[in-house]
């Protein structure tokens, strides 16, 4: 097939990619996010020929951007634009697992400081605020007491940019120090991780120790719901364990799998292509099958 690599920096999970395509005799066009004029009327000619774009952007906006224009030129992405929109914010991707049943932390969302903390004091303490665009655990506050609560939403309210003033307050989950990711291409599980740390905070990017983590059937229909919730590709799906069962705090859409890669057995880059070729040529693999 031949298949666009959208990106701006080929980070260690691109490198697998592009190394599993090349030697499966697969054309690659890289294509540099940076360096695009995406035309409204007049489609950007890097786009064709191209049977599949596999968006890699860094950049949530960009990803956006780029995937609905992908869209507009007739060209297959993955994500899909609908899934990116969904996963790219903390709201819409609470909102979409709520609605599909799949089990998620209470979460509150408010527009003024006033309401954040009348929010937080329903919670109590500790209770988390997240930024509602963001990832690799960046700016997430676990807030102990209304003085921190108070002294977070001044700030966020004063200095944030106006995405950090909708306020997205959640439940503390009381997880066993480690929380799971979850990688799957349409719902189906590639392979699993525990992410470990004595921080509450467990993203392996911000240094928690991974191992391998298998399945059971229950988190397998759970991976496949929080999946189908977001309207599927190849995803991270990001749950946690506690006394009241499993949660699915958020799906992620341009997910990163070296980690993932390094911790488990499976090839994760040759799963993530065998998924590609199905998705590029879903006839042929009708035709085999
Ligand atoms: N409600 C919560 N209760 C306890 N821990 C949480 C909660 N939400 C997130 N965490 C911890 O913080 C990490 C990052 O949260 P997440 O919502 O996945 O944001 P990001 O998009 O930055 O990865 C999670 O992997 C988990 O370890
Ligand atoms: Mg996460």
């Amino acid at each position: 097939m031949n298949v666009g690599i959208l990106y701006s920096r080929i980070r260690k999970d691109e490198k697998l990619l592009l190394t599993e395509l090349r030697e499966r005799d697969h054309d690659v066009e890289k294509i540099d996010v940076r360096k695009l004029r995406l035309g409204v009327s007049t489609p950007n000619e890097r786009f064709d020929g191209l049977d599949l774009v596999v968006d890699r952007c860094l950049a949530t906006s960009r990803s956006l951007y780029a995937t609905r224009f992908c869209e507009s030129y007739g060209v297959p992405v993955v994500n899909s634009h609908e899934t990116a929109s969904i996963c790219a914010d903390k709201v819409q991707n609470s909102l979409a697992l709520e609605e599909a049943g799949v089990p998620t932390p209470a979460t509150t969302v408010a527009f003024t400081k006033e309401a954040a903390l009348e929010a937080i004091e329903a919670f109590g303490y500790p209770c988390v605020l997240k930024p509602v665009v963001g990832s690799w655990g960046r700016l997430m506050a676990k807030i102990d007491s209304r003085d921190a609560a108070e002294a977070i939403l001044e700030h966020k309210a004063t200095l944030g940019h106006y995405e950090h003033k909708v306020f997205y307050v959640q439940e503390f989950v009381e997880k066993p120090g480690r929380d799971i990711r979850v990688v799957a291409t349409d719902g189906e599980p590639v392979a699993a991780m525990v992410r470990s740390s004595d921080h509450w905070i467990t993203n392996a990017a911000k240094g928690a120790e991974t191992d391998v983590f298998e399945l059971d059937a229950e988190l397998e229909e759970l991976v496949s719901r929080a999946s189908d919730a977001v309207g599927g590709g190849l995803l991270g799906i990001d749950l946690m364990e506690s006394d009241g069962g499993y949660t699915v705090h958020e799906v992620n859409h341009t997910v990163e799998f070296k980690a993932l890669d390094s911790a488990v057995d499976v090839d994760v880059a040759a799963a993530v292509v065998d998924w590609l070729e199905r998705t590029a040529e879903p006839d042929s693999v009708e035709v085999s099958a």
